[in-house]
This record gives C-alpha cells, structure tokens and sequence, in this order.
C-alpha cells in the first residue's frame, strides 16, 4: 500500500495520523495480550526529511539540594564505608557512564535562589551551615530528621559538582542565584570556574582548592522560576534583572551560554512579554536558550486541578491515572511549538533554543525510598513510557530543543536512580535513557505514525490518546526508530517502511513488563529490564510487533 493510499484508510478507519504532533496511551498482564494477525498500524520513516541534529544536551540531568538527590544520593563523603570516588558514589558514577549524560543542571531549582556558591568551596571542616530552602515543605514526611537535607552543610559545592561532571562525562550547567545574590556574585562566579590558571585571585583559590586548570563551563542559568521561587518578578521586572546580570560577564575563550528563566507552566505571556522586553533594549542577544518547565501530574481527569489534590500515587494507579500522566505528557508538545511560535515574534530567526531544564512525573507522596527524601518517589513502566514520549517529542522537534534535563537525577521525582546508604537500585527510566542514547548527536527525520488511538475512560467520559509515537534519527547507514505503545491492552503489529533507502538488517530491544505498576527496588533491582525481541524482515519491509505499555528501540541497519 502506497503512503497516500494508506494515510486515506487509515482516515476512514478511525486511525490516529501523525508526524510530530498530538496523540496517546494504556496495560494488560501478557497472557491475554489479544494480537492481530495483520499489521493494523504504520510507520513511515523519510530519511530524506531532516528535522535538526539531535543535540546530546537533551540527554540532560538535574540535581537540586532537594531531600536526598544530594546527600545520601550523590554524594556519601570520603570517609564513607559505601563505595565513593571523592565522596561521591561510585555505583552512580558507574551506572552514569552508561547512559553518556551529556549535561547536568546544579544546584537547582528553587534552591539555586537561595545558595551562595562561595559557601560550598574550600576546606570541608570550614563549610557554613544555612537553612536549606526546602525546609519547611509540606511535603516532608512526619517523621523526617533534621540533617544536611535541611540545613544545608555545603559539604558538596562548585569543585565537588564540577569533578561529579568530569567523572560521569557530562558538561556543567550552573544556575545562579539572581534573587538573593548580585550580579557581581554571579560574575564572580564565572571567574572563580572560567578564569585561566594563575590570572586571578579567584583562579588561585580554585587551584588552592584542588583544581588549577579552569572548568570551561558554559551553561549559565539567570534564576530559576523567576516568575515563582526565583523572586516572584513580573516578566518585564525579570528582564530588568536579566539584563543587568548579562550585561558584562567575563568570557575567557568561553562561548557562554545564558538560559532565561521561562514561564510558569504554558503561559505564554510571560514569554511574550520577557522576550519584547529584551528586544526593546537589544539584549535578545544575550538569551542563547529559554527554560520550560514541564511536570506531568494531575491524573483527575479533569475533576480539580489543584496542585496537590490533582496528584496520584507513584504506584498504585488506575488505568485512567495511566492514561492521564500520559496525556499529560503529550501536552509538552503544543508548549514547544507555542512558545516557539512565541518567541519567534521578537526572535523572527530562532536564535534563541528552547532549553526544557526541568521535566518528569510528579506524584503524592509516600513512595519515597527513605524518609529524608523530600518529593522522592518509585517510577514504575508508566515513568518508562513518559520518559521515552519526551524524549521521541524532543527528538522531533530538534530544531527548536537545544537541552533537555530529567527532574531528577536520584532520590526526588522522576529518578533514573534510587539509593539509601548502601543500596542503589536504577529504575525503569534509566533503561530507557539507556536505550535511547544511541539517538544523540543523530540526524532526526520526519516519520509518520499511523495507528489507531488508545481508547479509555476519562472521568466517566470516553477518551483517547495517541496510539503509537516515537521517532527516527539517522547515524550514517544506521537508523534508530524508537517507539512509544502506550496502549494497555492492544499489541500492535506494525509494518515500517524507510523511504529512500533499503533496509539490510534490523534489530529489537524493548522494556515492558507484565504489571504495568512493576518497579525494581532494592531487593528485587532486575524486575524491570530491557530484552531483545523479534522482528521480520522481507524485501526491505520490517514488521515488528509492540507490546502493550512498552517502548522499543530499533536498529535498523540500511544498504
Ligand atoms: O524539581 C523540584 C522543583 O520544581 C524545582 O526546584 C523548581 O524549579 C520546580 O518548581
């Protein structure tokens, strides 16, 4: 069947089409998995159709000093009986390295507002004590101590975090205090990290301090939520800010890249309004990538959307709360592309890239591996399924998406790690960071998802979502094709089709699990992992069958 031929089909049957825009999901136990004899869904891939290269940026993480993403996460301290490096931890190290994390955003979020980054250098025994931002959430535990989670021992600060990145291979991405601090401050900064050995005073208290060869960092956040946590600022008294903190920063052979503070959620005026704002003083030049947020959280279905009641539970969900995390996720997509179109109101070339620096899933508490990780929670193949559809959602959109960073690393919202002391588990989506990897620094290139949309109930009402997405990237003769099936009871054979080239071989790997809510833990690390599956070959033509709630890669190797 022709393109044309089946897109018309698949029209008349009811069938979800798409290319880089809209749709969604659902699970089932493997034993009663209906299959269909024939392919009911296509992909089309055309290679001669590129979108943008896949920056290895959106292979991003985030690590705030939040609950235990720090102490008890990364950092366990030299004299720790638990493997470390430095104080930091090996088995993360390690697992790290696996996933080639190209950047790592520190030290926050809210966090990053309210911390003096000369309060983390230096000798250890000498390190100031302050009162951690997130000490008065509501979301602590009943039960949790006191302990460097809230009240801040500065114990890990900028050498610690710099020599984190050099041992994982990932570049900084340092997030300056604009609310409590100066310019100056953040100036300073970038001296203390960027200036050559020997130059300046702040250069011989880095070599003093162990490292005498500059960092080279170039990713500089200007606040964080500026609109929030970072100073509750209009947008056009944020632009005021921005350009004072960027108005001279000392470069030293750095291409400097500053992130603005974007808006809160998908308000867009915000975004309007920042951007005319620096265009009016011809500061535009100084924002090099905008910051969205974007958490996947209510799973009402529309019954409230309050912040905290519009939460579920990280594991123990209903197909409908499956199903809405999901569409939650899916939303990413019309955010990218209005905020772009936005934003291209003042910035007509699109010099400006967006930069999602926090994404992930974000439930109740309760699900948290101990009772000092504020806002830690399982992540479960639903966590796996969201993280390949924002990944895919990126990758089609690598025109405009310069960084992307899970929120976060370890121990806090959606982790690809969880440790407490000695133990150290990783999670379904580390497995998918795993599997996708081979995506970076790959020619992203259209390709078309057609299959019927997953059907579920919503609220008492019938809803759907996208059946089938994913997306393609081309690595000289290898094709990668990931693939998102959200749906929970429906198998999809599906038929893939390379415009533009001859297939000679192919290969499968694929998560899924029998119970969607299966999760590894400490005790039992394996129970989610990826596995080789089976695909067909003929005369070019693959057909390859996707699991219910899985997400699979193919490599697809072309003549
Ligand atoms: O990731 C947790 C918090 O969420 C961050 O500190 C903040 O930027 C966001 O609101």
């Amino acid at each position: 069947m022709k393109r044309r031929e089946f897109v018309g089909t698949a029209m008349s049957a009811g069938i979800g089409l798409w290319a880089g825009s809209k749709q969604a999901p659902g699970w089932k136990r493997l034993s009663s998995i209906p299959t269909t004899q024939s392919p009911d869904s296509r992909i089309e891939v055309l290679i001669e159709e590129p979108i943008g290269t896949i920056a290895p940026e959106i292979y991003g993480h985030f690590a705030e000093h939040l609950g235990g993403v720090i102490y008890d996460g990364i950092w366990v301290g030299e004299n720790s009986k638990i493997p470390n490096i430095g104080g930091i931890r090996k088995s993360l190290v390690e697992a790290m390295r696996k996933i080639r994390p190209a950047v790592i955003r520190w030290p926050g979020g809210c966090f990053a507002d309210s911390y003096n980054w000369r309060d983390g250098i230096g000798p250890k025994t000498q390190r100031a004590r302050h009162t951690n931002f997130w000490r008065d959430a509501s979301e602590w535990p009943k039960d949790a101590p006191d302990g460097p989670w809230k009240y801040e021992t500065n114990q890990f600060g900028t050498d610690d975090f710099l020599r984190f990145c050099r041992l994982v291979g990932a570049q900084p991405y340092l997030a300056a205090n604009l609310r409590s601090l100066s310019a100056k401050d953040f100036y300073e900064w970038v001296e203390y990290c960027n200036s050559p050995a020997g130059t300046t005073t702040l250069a011989d208290i880095r070599a003093a301090n162990g490292d005498r060869e500059p960092a080279k960092v170039r990713f500089w956040g200007v606040g964080n939520e500026a609109w929030g946590c970072g100073g509750n600022f209009t947008p056009e008294e944020y632009a005021a800010e921005y350009r004072r903190f960027t108005s001279w920063v000392p470069g030293y052979g750095v291409n400097l890249a500053f992130i603005g503070s974007g808006p809160n959620g998908g308000d867009l005026d915000w975004t309007r309004r920042f951007f005319v704002k620096l265009s009016e003083r011809r500061a535009l030049g100084r924002v090099w990538g905008w910051g969205l947020h974007h958490y996947s959280w209510n799973v009402t279905g529309g019954r409230t959307n309050d912040w905290q009641q519009g939460k579920g539970d990280a594991v123990n969900y209903r197909d409908e709360e499956w199903y809405e995390l999901l569409s939650e996720g899916e939303r990413i997509e019309s955010s990218i592309t209005n905020h772009w179109t936005v934003m291209g109101e003042s910035d007509p070339e699109h010099r400006v890239k967006l930069v999602v620096d926090e994404w992930g899933a974000w439930y109740k508490p309760g699900a948290e591996a101990n009772n000092t990780h504020l806002l830690g929670q399982q992540s479960t193949m639903r966590d796996a399924m969201l993280a390949g559809q924002m990944l895919d959602t990126f990758h089609r959109h690598a025109d405009k998406v310069a960084m992307a960073n899970i929120a976060q690393l370890i121990n806090c919202l959606q982790s690809l790690f969880l440790a407490h002391e000695n133990k150290f588990v990783v999670t379904p989506t580390f497995h998918v960071f795993e599997m996708y990897a081979n995506h970076q620094a790959g020619q992203s290139v259209r390709t078309i998802f057609s299959a019927p949309r997953s059907s579920y109930t919503r609220n008492g009402q019938p809803a759907t979502l996208r059946g089938l997405s994913g997306s393609a990237s081309l690595h000289d003769h290898v094709l990668v094709l990931t693939i998102t099936n959200p749906d929970l009871r429906q198998m999809r054979e599906t038929e893939i089709a390379v415009r533009g080239a001859k297939v000679k071989a192919v290969k499968a790997i694929t998560l899924s699990a029998d119970d969607i809510h299966a999760h590894n833990t400490f005790e039992s690390p394996n129970v989610i992992e990826p596995r080789d599956t089976r695909t067909t070959l003929t005369n070019s033509a693959v057909v390859y069958s996707c699991h219910p709630a899985s997400v699979t890669r193919l490599d697809i190797t072309l003549v």
